[in-house]
């Protein structure tokens, strides 16, 4: 059983005297939430430095009473705890480039996803602790049930234990981002990227081919666009269902369905064959994800994600996804619609 850590496990007096560099300040995403969060904890805005580059997310951490620095050198210089909050394809290049060759040999690396630590692409020393507090939840939402006085869930482990006292240092962190107030789970960077590029790679896209087949076939039988949207995602029936699953069960929340919907569901799903599925997932599991075959293909296009119009490999799969028949019969009700 994965341990549960509250407020009473995490102790913000491991903090004192630390100062705290965030590095990534977006407005809404992580950083942001984190940083006020923190500081609302009682850690003093003096101890809190934001590293950003000179954009208008550093204009607003300015505006927000925060000490700014542009210069990832000299932060790095007097960080005692790194929150490494940019994405996750640019954390390698720099991190290990711009922050390493001058971050103190005691240093605390603090890393909200595990993919970078999993694969090995951050140069650590070892006298360092790296720790992951990784919050299950987008970064407005974090900050807005801190503000509301909840708690959000979040993982947290211990990754590197350079200086012996990484575990409660990543309590006193998670605490005084408030994710232990409701509970914040044990977790590894394993377990986190397994989970998360598992869902990615292997749960939504066979959602979304079950998503664009049930709409052809429904289409072929005579179903109107119009109608088929609506059923399918426009109603919000879907968001519905998972907020129930998530508040009453997985299954249970089915009772709100009639009972000709309950029977076909319950009876529909114990009736398929799941061996297939199971050795496909279990295949991008362990030779997709695990194996890092998916970190090396990535990390070969990843700088075109930069690149405009097709150059850009991701416009590329949006434009492609977009000419299945799920694809244009959204776009014609859109349209007519006048919906965006
Ligand atoms: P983000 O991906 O929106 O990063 C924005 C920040 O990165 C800005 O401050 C920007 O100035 C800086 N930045 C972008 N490119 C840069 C570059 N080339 N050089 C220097 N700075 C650059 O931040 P987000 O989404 O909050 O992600 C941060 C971390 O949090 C990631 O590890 C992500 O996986 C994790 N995370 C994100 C969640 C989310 O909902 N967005 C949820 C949980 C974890």
């Amino acid at each position: 059983m994965a341990k549960i850590y509250y407020d009473a496990d995490a102790d913000l007096a491991n903090l004192a005297d630390k100062t705290v560099v965030f590095l990534g300040y977006f407005f809404g995403n992580q950083g942001a939430a984190q940083a006020q969060n923190l500081r609302d904890s009682g850690i003093p805005n003096e101890k809190i430095l934001i590293a950003n580059r000179e954009d208008g997310y550093a204009a607003d951490a300015k505006a927000k009473g925060f000490n700014v620095i542009s210069d990832f050198g000299k932060a790095a210089e007097v960080t005692d705890i790194l929150f490494l909050l940019i994405p996750d394809q640019v954390q390698p290049r720099v991190f290990n480039k711009e922050f390493a060759p001058n971050l103190k040999d005691t240093a605390a690396i603090v890393v909200a996803s595990g993919y970078n630590v999993f694969f090995k692409l951050l140069d650590f020393k070892p006298t360092q602790d790296v720790v992951m507090v990784a919050p299950r939840m987008i970064g407005s939402s974090v900050r807005s049930l801190y503000e509301k006085g909840k708690g959000f869930p979040c993982f947290v482990s211990v990754e590197q234990d350079g200086t012996g006292r990484a575990l409660p240092l990543a309590l006193a962190l998670s605490r005084a981002i408030g994710a232990t107030k409701t509970g914040a789970i044990e977790s590894s960077v394993r377990e986190e990227t397994a989970m998360d590029l598992f869902a990615e790679q292997a749960l939504w896209p066979n959602i979304i081919k079950l998503f664009t087949e049930a709409y052809s076939v429904l289409k072929e039988a005579g179903c109107s666009d119009e109608a088929l949207v609506y059923e399918m995602w426009m109603s919000k029936e879907p968001a519905e269902i998972f907020e129930a699953a998530s508040d009453e069960g997985f299954i249970k929340q089915l009772k709100h369905h009639s009972s000709v919907s309950q029977y076909g569901q319950l009876n529909g799903a114990l009736k398929l064959d799941g061996t297939a599925i199971r050795a496909h997932f279990k295949d991008i599991l362990y030779n997709q994800v695990l194996s890092g075959k998916f970190q090396r293909e990535f990390s070969q296009i990843e700088d075109d994600l930069e690149k405009e119009g097709d150059a850009n490999p991701l416009n590329q799969l949006y434009s492609k996804s977009e000419e299945t028949e799920l694809g244009q019969g959204e776009k014609r009700v859109r349209a007519r619609l006048g919906l965006p």
